[in-house]
Order: C-alpha cells, then sequence, then structure tokens
C-alpha cells in the first residue's frame, strides 16, 4: 500500500513524506493516516497519477484558445475526458483522453495544426507526487508569471510603453468578453423562465474595465420586476386578471413554491441554485455560500473555464462598476495605472485573498485607492464623487437602498483633467502617497475626495452622524462603517469599509511596499532602461519577495492606533479632543506601557524623564497638535517622520504627566525635564532594571496557573500575568548582573500611520539577555498595552 511507504521510522519516531510531518510514536501514526489532511493528500496524489498517465502537454496556444476548441481538435485521436488550462489562459494546456492508447496516437503525429497555430505535443513529465506547502507554490507561479512577462517589458522603450503592455498582456480579449456576454444572455434566457421579468445583470471586473484573463464573472440576479408580478398575481385587480390570463408565464415559473417579498435570501438562492445545476448546461460545482457579507451562489462553467458568482442583493454593485466604468472613460490613464498596481499587488501578496475570504485588500478597494490617490493629485486627475454629482443632470438621479448614487452616465459630462503627468510619474506619485499615508487615524472618502478624521466616526456605536441628507440611508439603525486599520469608505454606501477585512498585518505589509516602491521609483532603474539587458522599469518593482527578503530591524516596538477596540468612554474622548487625540492617545499608551513594566513584568524603574505634569484640556491639546503638525521632523538615517512629543511639549509649554501610574517610592523624586543646550527637552524615556528572566517559560507556567484556577476569569488577563511573573520571580534564581535598559516612547503620526514606537535599548546587559526579552516584549507588549486600553484599566 502507498500510505505504509509513506511512513518512514526516525531516530526520534516516525516521518510522514506525504505530509512532511514528524510523529513521535505509532498511535500518532494511526491516527494520522486516517486524518484528513493524509487523506486528501493521498487522494490527490491517485488523481494526478491517472491524469498524468492518460495526458499530454500542449503548448503554443493562445489567450483565446478555448477548450472546446483544443477538446474538438485532440478527438481525433480518441475519446478527450478533460481539457486544463493554464490558470492565467494562453500559455499551456493538459489534454486528457479517456484511453492511454490515444496518448501514443497524439505523440506520433507530426505537426498539429489547429485553427491556424501549431501546436506542440509533448508527454507530461513523470514526477513524484511531492506535497508544498502552498505559500512556497504561491511564490513560485508568480515568479514563473513574471519570467514570461520579464523579456518583453525589458525590450520596451519607457515606462510608460511597459504600462500599455501590461494593460495589453492582461486586459480580457475580445473573444473572451463575447463570450462571457453569450453566457449572460443564456443564464437571463434560463432564469426568465422561472423567475418572470427577472434579470441577470453583470458587474464587477468582467464589465468595469478592468477585467483580467482569468477574473471571475460577478453576476447580480434583479428580482424586483418578478416580486412585483407575484404579488400581482397574488392578488388580482381586474386589471392585472387580465394581464395575467395573457400570460402563460405564471404556469412555468417556479414562484407558486416560494414567496419572493418574505423568503430568506439563503432560500431564493438555493433556488438559484437549483436552476443553475438542472438547466444550464456546462454549468458544474455550483453551491451557496450564505455566510458571505452577501450570500452568493458559485458556480463554475466548464467549456469558458469561468467561475462565476450571482448575488441577489446586489443593486450597489451594479452601480458602483457604472462609476468605475465613467472613471476609465473620463480618464486614460486609470485602466494602466490599476492594472499596474493591481500586478505589483498580486506579486507582492496584497491583494486577491487567492483562497476566498482573507485579510488582503480586494480589487474593488485596490481600484478606490488609485481613484482616490489620482482625486488628490496636484491638479487632481478624477473629481470627486460629490462633484460628480453636481454634474449629472435630472434624469441620471439615483438613490439606491437610501444612498446617493447620481453621477453621469456619460464621461463626456466630465471636464478633462488639467493634469498632464505621464503614467511613469503618476505611478512613483501613487507609492509616495501612501508610503506617508496616515492610515490609522483616517478614513478615505471617494465622495469627499479627502481624508476624514477617524475621530469623526467614532461616535456611539460606530453610527455616522454627519451624513448629510442626500446620503443618510433610508433604513434607520444603519450602523457605521466597521473601522480597522485601513479605511475606505465605498463611494456611495457610507456605511461600508470596503477594506474592513484587512488585518493589522496586511495593512502594514502594503505601506510597507509603497515605502520600498517609492524608494525604487527614485532610482535610475526605475527610470531609465538598462543598455545591458538587465532588469528595469516595472521588471524589478513586479520582483515577488523571496522568503528571506525582511530586513532585521532596529530595536523598536510599534503599538499601532486602533481605533476599533477603543472602549466606548476613550472613543468619546478623543472625537471630543479632534485634532489633538493622538496626544491624548499617546499619554494614555505611555500609561499602559508603564503598567507593564512596572505591574505586570516587575521591572524597577531606576529614572525616568518625567514629563509629570497638569492634566490638558482638548482645547490645549488640540492646539498642541497644530504646533506639532507643523515641526514634524525626519532625522537622517531614519525615514520615518515623526512627532516628536516632548519638543513640541516644551515649545508650547505644556504640561503633561507621562508616568502617571509610577510609584513614587521607585521613580526618582523632584526631577525635571532636562533642558539641552538649544534649550529643547531631551526625548522622554524610562530605564528599567530587570533582576530575573520573567520572559522564559510564561507560557507554560500560564498553562499551569488557569489550570489550577479551572478558569480564566473575564478580565483578568493583567492579574494572571502579574501572578506568572510573581510565580517565576519566587522560582527562578536572580540574575548575578541584573539587565538595564532604556525605552523611549515617540508619537508617530500625520505623515504616515499613527502609532507609538518605542526604542529599546540595553545600557548593561552583563548576562547577554536582552536580546530574548526584546523578542519576548515584541510581541507581549502592544497585546497588553491593547489589552489595558480596551478595559481602561485605571487609565481614567
Ligand atoms: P472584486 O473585489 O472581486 O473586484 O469585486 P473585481 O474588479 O471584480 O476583481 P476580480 O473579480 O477579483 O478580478 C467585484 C465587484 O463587487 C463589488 C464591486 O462592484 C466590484 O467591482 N464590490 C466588491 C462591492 O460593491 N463592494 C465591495 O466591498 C467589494
Amino acid at each position: 500500500m502507498e500510505s505504509e511507504n509513506d511512513i518512514k521510522t526516525t531516530p526520534r519516531g516516525f516521518h510522514c513524506v506525504l505530509c512532511n510531518v514528524n510523529l513521535p510514536n505509532q498511535p500518532s501514526v494511526d491516527q494520522h493516516v486516517k486524518g484528513r489532511k493524509h487523506q486528501t493528500l493521498s487522494n490527490v496524489r491517485t488523481t494526478r497519477k491517472t491524469q498524468e498517465e492518460h495526458s499530454v502537454f500542449v503548448s503554443g496556444i493562445k489567450p483565446d484558445t478555448s477548450q472546446t476548441d483544443l477538446a474538438e481538435y485532440f478527438q481525433q485521436f480518441g475519446p478527450v475526458s478533460d481539457v486544463i488550462m493554464d490558470k492565467d489562459k494562453g500559455v499551456f494546456a493538459i489534454v486528457q483522453f479517456s484511453e492511454t492508447e490515444s496518448i501514443q496516437a497524439a505523440l506520433s503525429c507530426v505537426g498539429h495544426q489547429m485553427k491556424g497555430l501549431s501546436l506542440r505535443v509533448k508527454p507530461r513529465e513523470k514526477k513524484d507526487f511531492k506535497y508544498i506547502p502552498k505559500k512556497k507554490n504561491d511564490l513560485e507561479n508568480l515568479q514563473q508569471l513574471l519570467d514570461c512577462l520579464k523579456p518583453k517589458l525589458c525590450q520596451l522603450p519607457t515606462v510608460n510603453a511597459q504600462m500599455q503592455f501590461v494593460v495589453e498582456r492582461f486586459q480580457l480579449g475580445e473573444n473572451e468578453k463575447k463570450s462571457r456576454g453569450l453566457l449572460v444572455l443564456l443564464l437571463q434566457e434560463v432564469f426568465v423562465e422561472f423567475f418572470p421579468d427577472s434579470q441577470i445583470l453583470p458587474f464587477g471586473s468582467s464589465v468595469n474595465t478592468f477585467g483580467i484573463h482569468s477574473c471571475d464573472l460577478d453576476l447580480f440576479l434583479d428580482l424586483e420586476n418578478t416580486k412585483v408580478f407575484q404579488a400581482r398575481a397574488k392578488c388580482p385587480s381586474e386589471q392585472a386578471t387580465e394581464a395575467m390570463s395573457d400570460d402563460s408565464r405564471s404556469e412555468d415559473s417556479i414562484l407558486s413554491d416560494i414567496d419572493l417579498s418574505t423568503a430568506s435570501p439563503a432560500k431564493v438562492l438555493d433556488l438559484v441554485a437549483a436552476i443553475l445545476r438542472r438547466c444550464v448546461p456546462s454549468v458544474h460545482k455550483v453551491h451557496v455560500v450564505s455566510s458571505a457579507r452577501l450570500p452568493v451562489v458559485k458556480f463554475h462553467h466548464r467549456e469558458l473555464n469561468l467561475q462565476g458568482d450571482i448575488t441577489i442583493n446586489n443593486r450597489l454593485a451594479v452601480k458602483n462598476t457604472r462609476f468605475l466604468q465613467l472613471c476609465s472613460g473620463t480618464e486614460d490613464r486609470l485602466r494602466p495605472l490599476v492594472y499596474t498596481i493591481r500586478y505589483w499587488a498580486k506579486q507582492k501578496q496584497l491583494a486577491g485573498n487567492p483562497n476566498g475570504p482573507g485579510p488582503l485588500l480586494n480589487n474593488y478597494a485596490l481600484t478606490l485607492l488609485v481613484i482616490f490617490f489620482l482625486q488628490n493629485c496636484e491638479p487632481p486627475v478624477l473629481p470627486t464623487v460629490d462633484q460628480l454629482k453636481d454634474l449629472a443632470c435630472e434624469e441620471e438621479e439615483c438613490v439606491i437602498e437610501g444612498w446617493n448614487c447620481t453621477f453621469p452616465s456619460q464621461s463626456i459630462a466630465v471636464p478633462r483633467s488639467g493634469n498632464t503627468q505621464d503614467l511613469c510619474s503618476l505611478l512613483a506619485a501613487f507609492f509616495s502617497f501612501y508610503a506617508k499615508f496616515d492610515f490609522a487615524s483616517s478614513v478615505i472618502s471617494l465622495r469627499e475626495g479627502r481624508a476624514l478624521p477617524i475621530t469623526d466616526l467614532l461616535c456611539h456605536n460606530g453610527k455616522i452622524e454627519e451624513a448629510t441628507d442626500d446620503q443618510k440611508p433610508s433604513k434607520p439603525n444603519q450602523s457605521g462603517p466597521k473601522l480597522g486599520p485601513l479605511n475606505v469608505l465605498d463611494p456611495f454606501e457610507l456605511s461600508h469599509n470596503v477594506a474592513g477585512n484587512l488585518n493589522e498585518r496586511s495593512q502594514r505589509c502594503f505601506q510597507k511596499e509603497c515605502q520600498e516602491a517609492e524608494k525604487y521609483c527614485r532610482s535610475l532603474q526605475y527610470l531609465r532602461k538598462s543598455t545591458k539587458g538587465k532588469s528595469w522599469g516595472l521588471v524589478r518593482l513586479f520582483t515577488p519577495h523571496g522568503v528571506t527578503q525582511t530586513k532585521p530591524e532596529e530595536l523598536t516596538i510599534s503599538i499601532p492606533f486602533k481605533s476599533d477596540v477603543l472602549p466606548e468612554a476613550l472613543r468619546s474622548q478623543l472625537r471630543m479632543a479632534g485634532d489633538g487625540f493622538r496626544l491624548l492617545w499617546f499619554e494614555k499608551v505611555c500609561t499602559s506601557v508603564e503598567r507593564v513594566f512596572q505591574n505586570i513584568l516587575r521591572c524597577h524603574l531606576a529614572s525616568s524623564m518625567d514629563f509629570a505634569l497638569a492634566e490638558v484640556s482638548a482645547a490645549d491639546l488640540s492646539a498642541e497638535m497644530e504646533t506639532s503638525t507643523t515641526s514634524l521632523n525626519t532625522s537622517a538615517n531614519d525615514s520615518l517622520e515623526s512627532v516628536e512629543f516632548t519638543e513640541n511639549a516644551a515649545a508650547t509649554g505644556i504640561k503633561r504627566r507621562l508616568s502617571s501610574g509610577s510609584d513614587a517610592s521607585v521613580s526618582p523624586q523632584g526631577k525635571k525635564p532636562r533642558i539641552s543646550k538649544r534649550g529643547k527637552c531631551e526625548p522622554p524615556h524610562w530605564l528599567w532594571v530587570q533582576k530575573h528572566l520573567v520572559w522564559a517559560g510564561r507560557r507554560k507556567v500560564r498553562r499551569e496557573l488557569i489550570k489550577e484556577t479551572d478558569s480564566r476569569p473575564e478580565g483578568s488577563c493583567m492579574e494572571i500575568e502579574s501572578q506568572v511573573t510573581a510565580h517565576i520571580i519566587q522560582k527562578e534564581p536572580e540574575l548575578k548582573n541584573p539587565l538595564e535598559f532604556k525605552v523611549q516612547p515617540q508619537l508617530v503620526g500625520g505623515t504616515e500611520s499613527t502609532k507609538v514606537v518605542l526604542r529599546l535599548e540595553p545600557c548593561c546587559d552583563k548576562a547577554g539577555v536582552f536580546q530574548d526579552f526584546f523578542h519576548f516584549l515584541d510581541a507581549f507588549l502592544p497585546k497588553m498595552v491593547e489589552t489595558l486600553l480596551e478595559k481602561e484599566v485605571g487609565l481614567a
């Protein structure tokens, strides 16, 4: 049995070669081979082997070559059971026969000619099946695709030409558009039989002018007229009865089985799925995803190798697709920019969520980021959505679900931009714009074409208070957008953050990649074609990161501003502080940091540069922030632009407590901020002493403590962590030479995402333990500070 060969004995137990996992003993081997991963991989291996034995590799095809073309051509050698095209279509295909003899027939034929194409037919390579973890696989695919593009891109004379080439290479071909159109017509004919007067409308990348070869087909099944039809049929007035008697459609429809006005979306979608399965040829893999934000029926069209999605509550998407079409029609530079940025984001694994819902940007959000950038160029390349509304005529007025969706239907109605920047410089400017963007404290509004302060949206329960009358949703209690590390309001549905799925890591990666790209775009390698045939321009920009590319960071720990996890009371205070909210938040973070070091990790405060200062009003804070934003400084070896809190506090004469929670007995008495020769304060800092390895073995101690108490009571995180420290201090010997280290907090924001950066520096580390402690703090401190802020434990 193959499964038996998969398990090898090792000095430490066993190893499963198929799944690449170590197993300690026989019972775990038995369990493993019955488990899902092993079973799935075994099945995949068997299927692959069968496919390999029945198929040939075909190259020399074109992007518009269809599976049907290939199936028809290869039928002459024997029955064809499947044709698999490569993901991006147009490079190769695998043709699978029902009988192995057909392979020999196909291989022995010389000069395969199909519809004017010379096909190359090769036997399949016999490879041992090997499980490759997804990530590596993705990286290899990305690199392979770029390798195909590279020669052509490098040959072109300018970055502008390279960007135009990216559009040509990826955009949907005329044949693809036609075949999608035909499928829409077919679906329309089928659905109207079952849902009289219904309409099937494509939206998204198939029609928004940003589609690529492999993009899916998003469809909205509009049942509004069907509901009217059904209502009329249910309580027929005389007139309606007349109409009905002429109309035999009600007999064919399935409306007698379902009441559309009351049925749940899931129920309607079940019907849609049943229709697709039974009545649409070539459609397979039909399933309903009712857990999505908008429930959807997914299907695959075999002949067109096309993934389709049907929704029934998505009228706004049809409208925002028209908006994207309008933007493309108005501004020719938009498509090359969007295609290039989408491809860049895919290569850097910032967008796309290849396995369904995920924390990366979706393509719609990324496109909106490009449009927002263009609204903010000087002069603007694209108008704001509010400006578009004013350009529309009366017939174009449109409100959907209470959201104003008015804009001109024709791009001719929109004045051309006075901005003459070329594509190459706009692309570089896009990266600079987002490299310096303060994502944490802003909400991107395409409606207004500006970044709104996040504090505007930190109101009760996150509900929008300030939407103008024509933007207010008709539905009462419509909740506000889900705020997160990156906030992009939908241009129409103002309560929807289209980037609400991003986590902190994906936001940080996006900004970091923009910073890297900004730097690269300043180099000659970006701007000038290499005379030695080396990679230049977009090629280097598109190169995916290898696994080892992350640079070792300096000893800093970042605590990002996360509006969504703050308690209501603190959100209100921040909102009241207006522009000065960053300083108020900074103060709370500093208090929490001090608590973590002092109360939880039991560090001793050797000294602190004490700012011990009085309470500050919201008005003071806002005045202070105004001063601080004007005195942003950039240090020579650090591209971070940061607000030096103390300098500004000194400059404005505002006094503040940094170490509000510090214990007077350990805090140096009566320390005043030191004034340097230039009359400025030294940056604030704490000098801590730690005598124990309080970070070593914490997880184990924590586990044991929780087991002892048998549960983890709510709000006890701080107590448990303090107990863990106390336990370690009690049980483990003291360090011979205590560790002394400095922690210096700094508030950053305005020109990048708002956060507190803590710089750590060992002052005395004879035991050589600082690195370990730092790695522990890097994960522990931000989480702990977040917990303290969430609960506002003693921060008021
Ligand atoms: P996608 O993010 O899939 O974009 O959203 P896309 O342009 O179709 O790109 P592919 O399919 O990944 O290649 C599809 C459509 O769904 C609507 C928009 O109309 C978008 O064009 N949509 C998406 C929203 O209305 N809101 C969202 O938050 C996301």
